[in-house]
């Protein structure tokens, strides 16, 4: 069948990484995607939210499956989208339906969840403009450090983590009543603050049956020691190196299985990746966030220690019988660090060449904000790319990643050299 992937990141290029090869897998299409998705697929000049023209391209390419990367498009409803259209409705669409796809658009709708479903996360309360008074309120009530997190889409940046209750309020007031995250903070979710070491299970479902996929641990923070700004993400490991099988069996049968369950409960129709945040507190995994995707860039750490055919994977969830597939993982630990452009998550220049791809061994190279200019590569965004490399445990594999990052260069090129440093 002929597959579109949606999105231009890392992740994206993982996804067709995976299954450009696979014996199920005919024309491959990436919209808009990067250099290296445009060695591997055919490029689409389409925005993933674009949704009249992804349904050209679909009707001229004769797209069967369509993979959706990033969440923006899924909580704009695409797949809905895709359903009540009545020429693309037998177009299988890998990402879960926009009601389901709330479990990332609203923090609120996720704890609710949450909460009816009796999974085990933070006490919360959650606040609009006209309720302020009684925000500043809950949060006298709490100790700190004081966690606000803005309900909508923020672009990663809509959580605060603050120390001093003054400050908590001001911030309050500025998500509430100046719009500091635009309509994403028109409502806020205050929550408990959970002190414990974070990992991220990732699970995939038809709906009725589901998987559970490696674990990975990323590394948010643009400076070493986890210190400056957060940013989409500079590294990943897989498997999380903490993770012991009676936590994982904890996370299934506390987490993961009651998810699966609730959103059938709650007829959320979901054909696709479940990213669980997860944080230990005491041995005890609890949910942070949800996101209805694949991590970025987990994925560059996750997706090649799956063995099987990613392919017959999706085609067995658009099927609905992903319980008669065997998914087969590597024992090995992956490792990805991501190179980025100087300045980024700040401002930052673009259009730099990129060299020394070619002579890049023994690890894959993922690409992300890169575009191809003549017979240049250069770079086109802060993500530049995620070298991924496989050892024996995490020290192993990161050298091997870092061996392979010092053949590549491009103007004020960053990366963070201490990836693992609190394993
Ligand atoms: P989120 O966007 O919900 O993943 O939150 C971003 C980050 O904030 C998480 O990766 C955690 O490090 C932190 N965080 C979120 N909620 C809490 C909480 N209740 N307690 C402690 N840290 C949290
Ligand atoms: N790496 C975190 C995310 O994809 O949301």
């Amino acid at each position: 069948m002929n597959v579109l992937v949606l999105g231009s990141g890392g992740r994206e290029h993982t996804f067709a990484w995976k299954i450009a090869n696979s014996p199920l897998c005919g024309s491959l299409f990436v919209a808009p995607g990067n250099s290296g998705t445009a060695g591997i697929a055919t490029n689409l000049e389409i925005g993933v939210n674009d949704f009249q023209s992804i349904k050209k391209a679909v009707l001229k390419h004769n797209i069967q499956m369509v993979i959706v990367g990033p969440e923006d498009p899924l909580v704009r409803g695409i797949h809905d989208f895709f359903l009540n259209d009545a020429t693309l409705k037998n177009t299988a669409v890998i990402g879960p339906q926009k009601a389901a796809a709330q479990l990332e658009g609203s923090k609120e709708f996720a704890k609710e969840f949450l909460f009816r479903h009796q999974i085990p996360t933070a006490a919360y309360q959650s606040f609009t403009a006209q309720e302020i008074e009684k925000g500043y309120a809950f949060l006298e009530t709490l100790s700190p450090p004081y966690v606000l997190k803005a309900d909508g889409l923020a672009a990663g940046k809509g959580v605060l983590i603050i120390k001093d209750l003054n400050e908590a309020k001001t911030e309050l007031k500025q998500m509430l009543l100046d719009s500091k995250f635009g309509a994403a903070s028109a409502k806020v979710v205050i929550e408990e603050f959970l002190d414990g070491i974070e990992l991220s299970c990732f699970v995939l479902t038809d709906g009725e049956n589901y998987k559970i996929l490696p674990t990975a641990k990323d590394y948010k923070r643009i400076g070493e020691g986890d210190t400056g700004l957060n940013t989409g993400g500079m590294g990943a490991i897989s498997p999380v190196p903490f993770v012991s099988e009676t936590l994982i069996a904890k996370i299934e049968s506390r987490i993961v299985a009651p998810t699966i369950k609730g959103l059938k409960i709650d007829q959320l129709p979901y054909k696709g990746f479940v990213f669980i945040g997860l944080i230990v507190v005491n041995n005890e995994p609890m949910v942070i966030e949800y996101n209805v995707r694949m991590g970025d860039p987990e994925t560059e750490a996750v997706l090649p220690r799956v063995n099987t055919d990613l392919m017959e994977i999706f085609v067995a969830i658009k099927d609905q019988n992903l319980n008669q597939i065997d998914i087969e993982i590597s024992p090995k630990t992956a490792t990805t660090v991501v190179l980025v452009s100087g300045g980024y998550p700040g401002s930052y220049q673009i259009g730099h060449p990129i060299k020394g791809l070619e002579s890049v061994k023994n690890a894959l190279v993922f690409h992300a904000g890169t575009k191809n200019d003549g017979d240049k590569i250069v770079t086109s965004g802060g993500r530049v790319a995620a070298v991924t490399a496989f050892g024996n445990d995490y020290k192993t594999a990161l050298l091997k990643s870092y061996q392979a990052i010092s053949k590549i260069t491009f103007q004020s090129m960053n990366y963070r050299r201490d990836l693992g440093f609190d394993l």
